[in-house]
Formats: structure tokens, sequence, C-alpha cells
């Protein structure tokens, strides 16, 4: 048997270098593969200490000797990079193979989506309104501030201004996130000549959150301009509306005077809870009564802003809420639950 001290330190090296090609080859995963490399090169491996010991060699010995194990190192280093990516190969056919497809087998089939149930509600609002001869009109949720306020009556410092809670686009910019649907009013006046009979659904939006508040809501307003246009058929209008819309032929409707600048006189639009058919819940606060929007006549300043003859045509206006619309329809109790894209709560509505 030979010992150290009959090897010569070039066969030394060779066998260092022969070993590590054996354990190397022997191992199969990425983590024990680090570990035999710090047998080599780590801070004590092999190779490493016969580095650290060139010191003790004579002065002249050290450059050849030296060059002799960086060799061996690199030699060490490249058999352990084959072997990492041999292992690397190893697994990823390993997965490739647990992993086939079966591109005959028949398809899975497709989730099928629905209509929010927002959506729904406003489908269902259309429907009706249409069947009494009301188009459906839109508008753009960025609105200017003269839509939005100036051209509905509500000028510059008018205290409404302040009770809208406007989100602004920018402080010196007059753009801002229409506060309620009436500004398309405007819009659609300025585009069509009386007779006009309208509905326009959309987002609105107001610095507000709670349970009963979102910052993004969803409202729609009513028009009908013409020649002889009376709060009768307002009150007839919204009632009917709604005693179909909960499909209750006796909902009870009531109009209680309020204020609206673009409309004159006005009205707040209330009909009997559904929940307890007017006895008194904790859903209308035990009054028997659900406030679900405001509406009025159109006022004369609205009607010269779009250059529409007030002596000869009048109207009325009507807005109300989407989102409470659709809680009340379904006895949701909480706004946010629309918005939270819970599918257990949205699969409910299919
Ligand atoms: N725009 C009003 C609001 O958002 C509602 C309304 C519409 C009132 C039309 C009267 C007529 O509060």
């Amino acid at each position: 048997m030979q010992t150290d001290d009959q090897t010569s330190p070039a066969q030394a090296l060779d066998a260092i270098v022969a070993r590590a090609h054996t354990e190397f080859s022997e191992i199969d995963n990425a983590a024990e593969l680090d570990q035999a490399k710090a047998r080599y090169l780590g801070k004590s491996g092999a190779l490493t200490n016969l580095l650290k010991s060139l010191g003790k060699l004579p002065a002249e010995q050290r450059p050849t000797e030296g060059d002799r194990i960086n060799r061996a190192k690199q030699a060490v280093e490249a058999v352990l990079q084959a072997r990492r990516e041999a292992i690397r190969n190893q697994q990823l056919q390993a997965q490739l193979s647990a992993e086939v497809l079966d591109v005959t087998l028949p398809g899975r089939g497709m989730g099928v989506g629905s209509l929010h149930p927002i959506t729904l509600t406003l489908q269902r609002i259309a429907a009706l309104f249409r069947s009494i001869g009301f188009a459906v009109a839109t508008g753009p949720e960025i609105e200017t501030d003269y839509y939005n306020f100036t051209a509905l009556n509500i000028p510059e410092d008018h205290p409404a201004r302040a009770m809208h809670d406007t989100f602004y686009i920018d402080d010196d910019d007059p753009l801002l996130l229409r506060t309620h649907t009436s500004p398309i009013q405007i819009r659609y006046m300025q585009e069509h000549k009386p007779p006009i009979k309208i509905i326009a659904p959309g987002k609105v939006y107001r610095v507000d959150s709670d349970a009963t508040h979102s910052p993004m809501f969803h409202q729609f307003e009513g028009l009908w301009i013409d020649e002889h246009v009376s709060f009768a058929d307002l009150k007839g209008v919204v009632s009917d509306f709604l005693q179909r819309f909960f499909e209750r032929e006796a909902l009870q409707v009531r109009f209680r005077p309020s204020f609206f600048p673009f409309t004159e006189p006005s009205a707040e639009t209330d009909m009997g809870c559904v929940f307890c058919n007017g006895d008194g819940c904790r859903v209308c606060g035990n009054s028997g009564w659900l406030e679900v929007g405001g509406c009025g006549m159109v006022h004369p300043n609205v009607l010269a802003h779009v250059g529409i003859d007030s002596e000869r045509y009048l109207g009325f206006a009507f807005g109300m809420g989407i989102d409470r619309l659709a809680m009340l329809r379904y006895g949701v109790n909480d706004l946010r639950l629309f918005f939270e894209n819970d599918l257990r709560f949205l699969k409910q509505f299919v």
C-alpha cells in the first residue's frame, strides 16, 4: 500500500480529482452535491487545505505547485458543474414524465360566468321603462363642473356643491367624477328636441364609505319633457315603476316635499317598507317607509341652459339608487357585498 510520503504531489492531486469524480457521480440531488463540494473546495476542503499549506514550501516551488493545485481545483469545479447539470436534467425528465398530458382526453368544460346582480337589476329597470316608451341614454363618468353643477342650476358657491362630497380630479382643473346621473339630462337635452323620454343609468362617485355608502355607486335618472307633462304623471310613472319592480301591486309610494336646485317643486320618493309592509322594522328605522330617491318638475333655469322654451315645454325628472333597489329587492343588508367580488355571494344571483 502506498503511503502519502511515497506519492508525488501531482499524483496526490490526480487522486483527489478522481475521488471527487467518483463521489460526485454517485450523488443525485443538489443539496448533497453542495455538501460534497465543501469537502473539496470548502473552507477546510482537501484542495483549500493544500493551497493553505503552500506557504510551507520553499519559495521556488510555490508557483509550480500553486498552479497545479489551481488546475486541480478547476478540474473539480468542472466535474461539479457537469454533475449539477446532469442532476437538473434528470429532475426535469422526471417531472416531464410525471406530468404527461393526455391530449386525447375530453375537455373538463369551462366555468360559466353570470351577470352581476347590479347589472341584472339595471337590466330589469331598463326593461320596465322601455315598456312604457323610455329610451336609455348614457354619459361620461368624468364630468365637467358645468354639466355636473352649473347647468343643473347649482351655481358656484352654492351650498349644494359642498353637500355632494365631490371627487375633484385636480384642484386647478374643472374636471370631476360625476356625483349623480343628472348631468346626462343636460347632455341629452342639448342633443335632442322634445318630446324627450329617457332613463339614464350609470356609476356615480362621492367621498363616502360604510355599510350603506360606497365611494362608487349606481343611479339612474328619469327625464320626461313634453308639452303636457305634470306632477301627476311623475307620481304615476314612479309609483308604477316601483310596484312593478318589486312585483307588489299594493306597494305604497309617497312624495315628501324636498329641495333640489334642478327641480321645482321637488320631492323625496318614499315607498312602503318591503320587509314589514309598513308596520315598522329595523330596515326602515321603524317608520314603515324607505327612501328610494329624489324627483321633481324640471326647473325652468335648467331648460333655459339647454335652449328649451319653458313656456312651451315642461317635464319631470327623478333619480334613484340602483344598488339600493337591488339591496331591497334581494334582501342584501351590506352594500359592500356587491363590490367585493366574492363568488359565493355573486353565484346566488344566477
Ligand atoms: N340627482 C339627485 C341626487 O343625486 C337626484 C334627483 C334626480 C333629484 C332628478 C331630482 C331629480 O341626489
